[in-house]
């Protein structure tokens, strides 16, 4: 997973590129690199670590030239070094940037090294560069190039290519990896999305899956992979917000933990139409249409459909199944009992989530996708819409737009039971009424951070942590498990309270800490006395909860509390303390809290 930027026809290409790339570092951050062609002779910078060790380079030795490609990478094929940094360049002539696996990368090199071909890096992309050179070498120009490489290689791209051979274009080209171009004033740029371009032109062209590019300062021909000329249509993505910063917080995700008030107000507002009534952004006669649901997504937003099977069970009375993006399609489901594959997806374009909705589509389900990112690649796929607004989550770890994320399955579960008949107008404005209550809410849940301290404190000594919930804090559990191994980098494990006793307590042993999660529900009684066996065994309990249900679970070591709140939207408003435990135990910790070890916030590869 890496971001891919290009620039040609800009004369400070180097700059221009560098700050693409920032706007890119989400989608990986372990080495960057930048080259520019100028007076035919390729130039190239790399550097291992963070993009600011790669600005450090530049300002050392700054790159000339009007015509260049870079990258960040999250290193999938070879480890983190400079050698497999891309770009990569082969034969001093031909250089690359790739995202993606190319899956046949090892015959494909052992054909070239036979051939005589120097291979500099352990990465699967090095080939893109030496198959450019062999079509060259044998006279095919840049179209029949590219065409022939794309009959080759399998597996996911987006890639760019700059050559010697054409010094004043460059050559892309797509399968499954995001890529856009970008038509500036007397100059055209590649990135991997719209937000990496923001700052230099809102005119875009999105390739399609198997096309192909030749661009030049001034023009943009596509191509099908089979060489037939495509034409495909600029669009203007929505006026961007420009680079985000900090907004004077230490942290991304400290910012962004506070901005859920707004995230969510925002996310409801595009649920509501224009009579104040809830609409999930679908006719009444296709929310009638849905009869089964199945749900494909990823991390954070996998936990947040976990959650929304129960409301959509509980209130539409619409069967649900949640499925894990990654290994939907290879079990091949059997889907006849669903009518609609809801895909979730922050950045919408996870690529194990965009695979598993296309798979969903062949199988004829209709498709929803519910995004964050607008003009991302689910978005443009589906047949419906549904948006979050939380605007641009920058920090690795998912906050905002989880709880929006939340808000607006909540919301959609409410449109599609009233659709139904399954609930009547007046529970529908009643549990709407109560949702416009969670911005308001939430806000009093950011004054937890002082309270939180010290437990954070006692927390970020352990090595090892269990979280438990019951109905719909279980799949709470799990996210607040993920947030704390994800950021603080301690062992951590979600449970089903009730499942506890069924193998899990066997890990209890004296101040092991428990987080536990609870709230005034059908199930409190339950979930306070599996509690009550994890304490008897030594437990640490730290207890979550809305006020009202404090005195269930007199025997806990540490209390946070909430607003009391309708247990529908319990898993909302308490998911706030879970996400400011986990950071504050990063912060206490002195992880890279925005940027943890080894992760990435949008994984494009399988
Ligand atoms: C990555 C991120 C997670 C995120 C997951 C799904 O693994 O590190 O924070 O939850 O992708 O991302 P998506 O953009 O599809 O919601």
């Amino acid at each position: 997973m890496c971001g891919i930027v290009g620039a040609v026809g800009h004369d400070r290409c180097g700059p221009v590129l560098l700050d693409a790339l920032k706007r890119l570092e989400y989608r990986g951050y372990d080495s960057s690199g930048i080259v520019t062609l100028h007076e035919g002779q390729i130039d190239l910078r790399r550097a291992v670590g963070k993009l600011v060790n790669l600005e450090t380079a530049l300002a050392d030795q700054a790159l000339p030239g009007s015509i260049g490609i870079g990258h960040t990478r999250w290193a999938t094929h070879g480890g983190v070094s400079e050698d497999n940094a891309h770009p990569h360049v082969a034969s001093d002539r031909v250089s690359i940037v790739h995202n993606g696996i190319i899956e046949n990368h090892r015959t494909i090199r052992a054909r070239l090294e036979s051939a005589g071909h120097k291979f500099a890096s352990d990465t699967d992309s090095e080939v893109l560069a030496h198959l450019f050179v062999e079509a060259f070498d044998a006279g095919l120009d840049a179209v029949a190039a590219t065409q022939k490489i794309l009959a080759e290689i399998e597996g996911a791209y987006a890639f760019a290519a700059m050559a010697t051979d054409y010094p004043e274009q460059l050559i892309v080209a797509r399968n499954a990896s995001p890529l856009a171009v970008g038509i500036g004033e007397g100059a055209c740029y590649i990135g991997s999305d719209a937000i990496a371009l923001a700052h230099l032109t809102r005119k875009v062209i999105y390739l399609k899956d198997h096309d192909f590019a030749l661009i030049s300062a001034d023009h943009v021909a596509v191509y099908q992979a089979d060489g037939t000329p495509a034409n495909r249509e600029a669009v203007i993505v929505a006026a961007s917000p420009g680079m985000v910063d900090k907004g004077g917080y230490r942290h991304f995700m400290e910012k962004e933990i506070y901005e859920q008030p707004d995230a969510i107000a925002h996310s409801l507002a595009a649920m509501t139409d224009a009579d104040g009534q809830l609409t999930a952004t679908m006719s009444t006669e296709d929310l009638r249409a849905i009869t089964g649901i199945v749900m494909l997504a990823a991390g954070t937003s996998h936990y947040a459909t976990q959650i929304a099977r129960y409301w959509i069970e509980t209130l539409a009375k619409v069967p649900v199944v949640c499925e894990v993006a990654s290994e939907y399609r290879y079990r091949h489901p059997v889907t006849s009992a669903y009518s609609t594959a809801l895909a979730i997806s922050q950045s919408g374009e996870s690529l194990d989530t965009l695979m598993a909705m296309r798979h969903a589509a062949s199988s004829g389900l209709h498709t929803i996708g519910l995004v964050n990112v607008p003009g991302s690649t689910i978005a443009r796929e589906t047949d419906f819409v549904l948006p979050t607004r939380a605007g641009p989550e920058i920090g690795v770890a998912s906050t905002k737009a989880f709880t929006a994320q939340l808000t607006v399955l909540l919301s959609f579960a409410v449109a599609l039971a009233k659709a139904k008949g399954s609930i009547d107008a007046e529970r529908a404005a009643q549990i709407h009424q109560q949702i416009q209550s969670l911005p308001g809410l939430v806000g009093r849940a950011l004054t937890l951070f002082d309270p939180i301290r010290p437990i954070a404190h006692a927390l970020s000594q352990a090595r090892s942590a269990l979280y438990l919930g019951r109905g719909t804090l279980y799949p709470l559990a799990l996210e607040g498990a993920l947030k704390l191994k994800e950021l603080s980098y301690i062992h951590a494990e979600g449970f089903a309270s009730g499942e506890m006793k069924h193998g899990p307590i066997a890990l209890i042993e004296e101040g092991l800490p428990v987080v536990a999660l609870l709230a005034a529900d059908e199930v409190m009684a339950k979930a306070s006395s599996n509690l009550r066996e994890a304490a008897a065994r030594g437990g640490q309990i730290i207890l979550i909860t809305e006020e009202r249900a404090v005195h269930e679970v007199d025997f806990a070591d540490a209390v946070i509390t909430v607003p009391n709140v309708d247990s529908l939207l319990a898993p909302i408003l308490l998911a706030v303390p879970a996400q400011i435990l986990a950071y504050l135990t990063a912060v206490e910790k002195g992880t890279d809290v925005d940027q943890p070890r080894n992760l990435a916030k949008s994984v494009t590869v399988e």
